[in-house]
């Protein structure tokens, strides 16, 4: 975010984020299929309300989720408890993955950035810098994971700062009715692309409660991606298209990264 949020915004942006997803981006099996193949322990960057490390830590894998919001972790240690997870399973941190440096670096079998969260470090060398700490943290032989969105030409000549209602939703927990609009805003020049999301709660005839979050993601390419692995000392295992792990063709709208440390 531009500016750090008040605790209440905070809060009400960390609930918000998760109405959001409730459509699901179909990432969760990669991860527990990864989680699987390599075991534990499990390193999750920006790892916000614990969409993915909550469930991998139900799954009996010992994840550590780091995040620089206490509201996202505070919604995070709420899943944990509802999931029933182990108080040993799962360890939420609070930190800014740039400069992480865990006591337990070096003993990762799994460390990843899920989700588009890498686009948020809105600063090319910050991005190389979060694949080196991903390295850092894991054992040799283990793997790391990053997984960014490649919006095209057309999507990015639609991101003009128009305003478009993305849903309304009644939350799950109050009944209560939200939308959420949204606004993208490309830069050409710095390849960024602003992204606004406005939401409003309120019962019919009465005042709405108006919560904005403005993120400034940096656009990054498979290559790009490739590159920063290989400068961090990780081996690219595969740059897959799709979260089943087919190789990244024309068209694919992410790119995924996996790679191990040698
Ligand atoms: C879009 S959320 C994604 C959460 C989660 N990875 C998921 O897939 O649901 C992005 C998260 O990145 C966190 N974040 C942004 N910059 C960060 C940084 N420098 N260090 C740690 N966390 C950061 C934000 O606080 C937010 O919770």
């Amino acid at each position: 975010m531009f500016e750090p949020a008040d605790p209440t915004t905070a809060a009400a942006l960390a609930r918000l984020y998760d109405l959001d997803l409730t459509e699901d981006p179909g990432d969760l099996d990669l991860y527990l299929a990864l989680a699987d193949r390599t075991g534990g322990p499990i390193l999750e960057l920006a790892a916000g309300t614990g969409r993915l490390a909550v469930p991998l830590a139900a799954a009996g894998n010992v994840v550590t989720a780091v995040d620089l919001d206490p509201a996202m972790l505070e919604r995070a240690r709420l899943a944990a408890d509802a999931a029933g997870v182990a108080a040993g399973d799962l360890e939420l941190v609070e930190a800014d993955l740039r400069t992480l440096s865990l006591p337990s670096a070096g003993d990762f079998r799994l460390a990843f950035i899920g989700l588009n969260s890498i686009m948020l470090l809105a600063d090319r060398n910050d991005q190389r810098r979060a694949l080196q700490v991903l390295a850092d943290h894991l054992a040799p032989g283990g793997l790391a994971v990053v997984d960014v969105w490649l919006p095209d030409a057309e999507d990015l000549a639609r991101f003009d700062g128009r305003v478009i209602l993305e849903w309304p939703r009644a939350d799950p927990v109050t009944g209560a009715m939200a939308t959420k609009a949204g606004s993208a805003q490309y830069d050409a020049a710095t390849g960024t692309v602003v992204l606004t999301a406005i939401y409003e709660e309120g019962s019919q005839g009465e005042p709405a409660r108006r919560w904005v979050r403005r993120d400034r993601l940096r656009l990054l390419g498979a290559h790009e991606l490739a590159g920063f692995a290989e400068d961090a000392g990780l081996r690219v295992e595969v740059l897959a298209g799709s979260y089943d792990l087919e190789p990244l063709g024309p068209g694919a709208e992410r790119a995924i990264l996996v790679a191990e440390r040698r």
